[in-house]
């Protein structure tokens, strides 16, 4: 076990690595009266801690389809659960899941009784390296993502790298692409680590696995408690980002891995950063070939240039010029304004040319 303790405006959430599964359930309350709201999915692969929930006398409440589930229908069905079952302020709620159900559980616990307690246990690499560290919760409303939600931070979060196990390969690297991302945004040589450690992280070997998550997790943090409500430094956690948005808005009917819009949104980042001269070739390079020791399968990914670049303009972020993070180097984000749509449209043409090939 490990702890790392990180403050976030006025509260403070405390984080334990947990070397396996049996340690997180001794670790929950054994006391207080807890409901979990849980990836039913994950609950029937991993039975011993479904078990191990019940043995406690916990209430559960089973999410079956985490992102489709992820909105105001199962919030209030949570709510009316939580109710029948007269839980109260003084009580715990759990998010047990991947980041789906973490930003659902987080949305009700920061809601119900205008907030209770709440302890995240979050299942897949994206919910451990991001989605249940920082305090956003949210669910979907209409066709928009993440349209509803709160700044609100659980107590405690148990890291355990056993439940990643039974992710495939590409579920996997979805959650890396942030991983990947952490990196590119704060450090050359944690690059590089990375980068020199591509085989034993894919065959998640539990010493290296657990070494960047740990770190990956400090630099969220870190932003995070630097500035909670993202008025500065927290933006530069949107590297790549703004591409991804447009590139997932064009696979909206076939929807693909989040993680993977990311990583093609951070390539298409970079060869901006580097075609407008911020970026060296070297740190180009670096960063490139970094990312292609991971094997990401992009087969099932449409790229339009049209498409992406309308998708980003009516983003409601971009209303005169379009926002982008870009680097100086690696390690050295910036925020930049880009107002000719011409510049920006010729660009990812040139990239998705180049890309396809
Ligand atoms: N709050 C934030 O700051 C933040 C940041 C990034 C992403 N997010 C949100 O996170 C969500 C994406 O996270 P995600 O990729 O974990 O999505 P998800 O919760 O939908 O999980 C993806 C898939 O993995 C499965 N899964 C989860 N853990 C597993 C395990 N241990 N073994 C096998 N299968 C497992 C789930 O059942 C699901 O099928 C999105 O809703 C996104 O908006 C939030």
């Amino acid at each position: 076990m490990n702890n790392l303790i990180f403050k976030a405006e006025d509260s403070s959430v405390k984080l334990t690595f947990c070397a396996g599964i049996p340690e997180v359930t001794n670790l929950l309350p054994s006391e207080a009266k807890c409901c979990v709201i849980a990836d039913s999915k994950v609950l029937d692969i991993h039975k011993e801690f479904k078990d191990a929930l019940i043995s406690k006398g916990y209430l559960i409440y089973e999410v079956n389809n985490p992102e489709s589930d992820k909105n105001i229908d199962t919030f209030s069905e949570i709510i009316d659960f939580m109710q029948m079952n007269n839980m109260n302020r003084g009580d715990c709620l759990i998010g047990f899941g991947g980041g789906a159900v973490t930003d659902l559980a987080g949305f009700v616990a920061s809601s119900y009784m205008r907030g209770i307690k709440y302890i995240q246990v979050p299942t897949s690499l994206l919910a451990q390296v991001d989605a249940s560290i920082g305090g956003k919760t949210g669910i979907n409303h209409g066709q928009i993502k993440n349209f509803i939600g709160s700044f609100y931070n659980p107590t405690e979060i148990f890291i355990c790298i056993e439940f990643l196990k039974s992710l495939n390969e590409q579920e996997f690297l979805n959650g890396f692409s942030e991983v990947l991302k952490h990196s590119l945004i704060t450090s050359k040589d944690t690059l590089e680590k990375l980068k020199n450690s591509s085989k034993k992280i894919l065959d998640r070997e539990t010493a290296t696995l657990l070494e960047c998550i740990q770190e990956s997790i400090g630099i969220k943090a870190e932003v995070v408690a630097n500035d909670f409500k993202e008025s500065g430094e927290r933006k530069f956690l949107n590297f790549g980002h703004t591409f991804a948005h447009g590139i997932e808005s064009i696979n909206y009917e076939k929807p693909i891995f989040h993680g993977h819009a990311v990583i093609i949104g951070m390539l298409m980042a970079l060869k901006y950063s580097s075609d407008l001269n911020y970026l060296s070739s070297e740190s180009y390079s670096l960063a490139k070939n970094a990312i292609s020791e991971f094997n990401y399968d992009f087969s099932e990914v449409e790229l339009d240039a049209e498409g992406i670049f309308e998708a980003m303009r009516s983003d409601k972020k971009n209303t005169d010029a379009i926002n982008l993070v870009l680097l100086k180097d690696i390690g050295q984000p910036f925020l930049y304004a880009e107002s000719s749509n011409d510049n920006l449209k010729k660009h990812i043409k040139e990239f998705i040319d180049d890309f396809k090939k």
